[in-house]
Order: C-alpha cells, then structure tokens, then sequence
C-alpha cells in the first residue's frame, strides 16, 4: 500500500456526482463535480430515476478527470472513500458499487463515509487555507465546535469534538431548510433550485413585509421544524390571488423573498446561539448548501459577536467529494475499513457507530 497520503473520494448521494483527490484530509488537489441541475430543473425539484441514470453516465469520467487533475493514478492512492448515505438509495448506490469495483480490482482500503459527517467536517478542507484560516499544508489541531449542516437534505445541529466524534444535538423534525427554500420558490413561480435566487431576491425586499412564524425558535431544544414555515408562506400567496397574480411583480416577490428569508435566518442564528451558549462554545461553523446563503452569511457576522465562525468556500458547502476524502482519511487510518459487502443505505446515522459506517 503507497503511504501516499492520498485518499480518492466519491460522492453521489443526490444529484451530484463527485469525486476529488485530497492529501492527509486536507488539502485538495482536485475537485471534480458534475452537477444534474439542468436535468431537474423541469421537473421543479429532483426525479430519482433520472438521477440515478445520470450518475451512471458520469462517474467513470469525474472518476478520471479528478484523478487527472491531481495528476496521479490509482497506483498512487492509499484509500478510496465513498457516500454510504443518507440520500437517495437509487444514486448512492452507484458511487458505492463503483468504489467498491475500484477497491476490489486495485486492492485499495474502502472507507464508507456518513454525507452529514462529510459536510461537518468540510471547514477542514481547502486548496491553500481553511474555513478556520488555517495553512491546510501546517499541524491540524481539533477544538470542539458547533456545526450547523443546512442543506436541501438536511438541517443539523451537532457537537463535533474531533472528526470523527460527533453528538447530534437537533434536527429537523419535517423538511430541511434548503428544501423549504426550493418549495417556496416554486410556489411563486422561481426556478429551481430557488434557495440561490431567494436569496439573491431578497436583498431588494422588504423583510417585515409579510408576518411569518419563526418555528421552535423559543422551544427549549435544538430541533427545526421548516414545513409550518412553508405552509405560513403559502396561505400568504393565496391571500395575494395565487401565483399568477404574482409573478411578474418584481417588488411584492423580492418583498415575499425578504420576509421568508428572515425567517429562516432568525430560527438559524437563534438556533447556534442557543448550541454555542449551551455547551459553553465560541467556534461554529455553517455547513451545506443554504451556507452559501448571502442574507446568512452576513447576519451569522453581525450577530454572533465573539463567535469564531468558519464557513467554507463554496465549492466545499455545497455537495462535493473532497469532505468525504478528507473526512475518510481519519477512518482509514483508525482502520475502520469496509468490506465488499457494503451496501448504500438511505438512512445512516451521523454519529459514528463502534467500527465505523461500513456494517
Ligand atoms: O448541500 P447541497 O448541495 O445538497 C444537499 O445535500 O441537499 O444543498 C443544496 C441546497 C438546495 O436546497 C439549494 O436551494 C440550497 O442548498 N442553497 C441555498 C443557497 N445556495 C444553495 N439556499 C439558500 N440560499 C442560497 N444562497
Ligand atoms: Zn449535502
């Protein structure tokens, strides 16, 4: 086995198929995606069967291009980590089988990597820094923080002291929040995905133009709940004459756009408040797709005064391969190996069982 440092990563759990080369879980010498936007868009959000099939049209070559991109080939790569889950059953296990066929052809370790660890553990990872500001080439040192995974799969909140122990402290009890922000866009006539363009709306609308609940916000726990959020949306938009009577009106969407906005951002900022005060904390960091949230960014900064906060370059928040080769280097070299009898599963729990995600 080359003690290379070098762990090909796979990633196909949604609707992007990934895969990158990192060195010792950070840094990162490619970072191939190939994303299915285009093909969903259509349909308003992601068809299963059509996902699948194009994962399956993709992943030899985003397989090739990271490897040559990073100018290496497998003989050079120590261990090979995939997506086991959670996401779609259909698309995983594409990413899986393919790893698996590499691992066993090759005779190259197999790590099965949990996509919410992944995500978690993305503000560890860059090409020359960071999300933290750190050298990725200088010392890792863990400190315990507050990661907050906000994506259209998933919204997470969890205790991460190292990479691999992580306590789940709240999630959703019904949709994710980026998946709130696709289904509102629908409704008022946005493309898809809508988080991207809600958020871009909303920096010209009025935030208090429309009075939307802040669901468990003041609960005594840090679970989200995003769907009495959505259906609060909805009543306004008929209040309004429905989507015809809306689309077209630049002001009264960016208007709509604003206050749901708000919304969101009030339960996350309270949210990480609440986690951070709790567990005595001052570092966060905001992971996922809805990370790249401008609105959020910005008011992650104003405030959280005192609070370390990380928040990864783009390309690393949303779904990617690089978190799973960084996070998958820690699992190959605790020896938490896979064997051929993996199989992709739709549910997984993030918190990492006794010998790893692989039974
Ligand atoms: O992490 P990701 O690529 O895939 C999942 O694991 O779900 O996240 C995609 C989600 C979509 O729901 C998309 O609308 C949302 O992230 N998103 C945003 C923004 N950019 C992407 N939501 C709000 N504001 C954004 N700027
Ligand atoms: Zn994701």
């Amino acid at each position: 086995m080359p003690e290379t440092g070098l762990v090909l990563g796979i990633e196909s759990s949604c609707d992007e198929t990934a895969a990158s080369v990192v060195e010792a879980g950070r840094r990162v010498l490619s970072n191939r995606i190939a994303s299915q936007v285009p093909m969903h868009q259509r349909w308003g959000g992601v068809v299963p069967e059509i996902a699948s099939r194009a994962h399956l049209e993709q992943i030899v070559a985003i397989v090739d291009g990271a490897l040559e991109d990073a100018g290496v080939s497998l003989d050079a790569i120590e261990a090979i980590a995939m997506t086991r889950g959670p996401g779609l059953v259909g698309s995983l296990l594409v990413g899986v089988e393919f790893a698996k066929g590499i691992s066993a052809a090759r005779g190259i370790p197999l790590v099965s990597v949990q996509h919410v660890a992944g995500h978690l553990y993305s503000p560890y990872i860059g090409r020359e820094k960071d999300a933290w500001g750190n050298d990725v080439k200088g010392e890792t040192t863990f400190e315990p923080y507050i990661g907050m995974a906000v994506s259209g799969g998933h919204s997470s909140i969890a205790l991460v002291e190292s990479p691999l122990t992580i306590t789940v402290l709240g999630e959703t009890l019904d949709d994710a929040v980026g998946e709130a922000y696709d289904k509102i866009a629908k409704l008022i006539g946005l493309d898809y995905p809508g988080g991207p363009i809600v958020d871009r709306l909303a920096a010209e609308g009025n935030p208090a133009a429309f009075e939307l609940p802040r669901p468990m916000l003041h609960r005594d726990n840090l679970d989200f709940s995003f769907s009495g959020l959505k259906t609060a949306f909805a009543r306004e938009v008929e209040k309004l004459g429905g989507r015809e009577a809306i689309e077209g009106n630049e002001t009264l969407v960016a208007d709509l756009c604003a206050s749901f906005q708000a919304a969101c951002i009030d339960v996350l900022v309270g949210k990480a408040r609440r986690a951070l005060r709790d567990h005595g904390l001052k570092r966060l960091a905001v992971v996922g797709g809805v990370a790249c949230n401008q609105g959020l960014r910005r008011a992650l900064g104003r405030r959280l005064k005192g609070i370390a906060i990380a928040l990864p370059q783009p390309e690393f928040c949303t779904d990617n391969a690089a978190m799973i080769a960084g996070l998958g280097w820690y699992l190959h070299r605790a020896g938490l190996h896979s064997s051929p009898a993996v199989n992709a599963t739709a549910s997984l729990s993030l918190t990492l069982p006794e010998g790893g995600w692989q039974v």
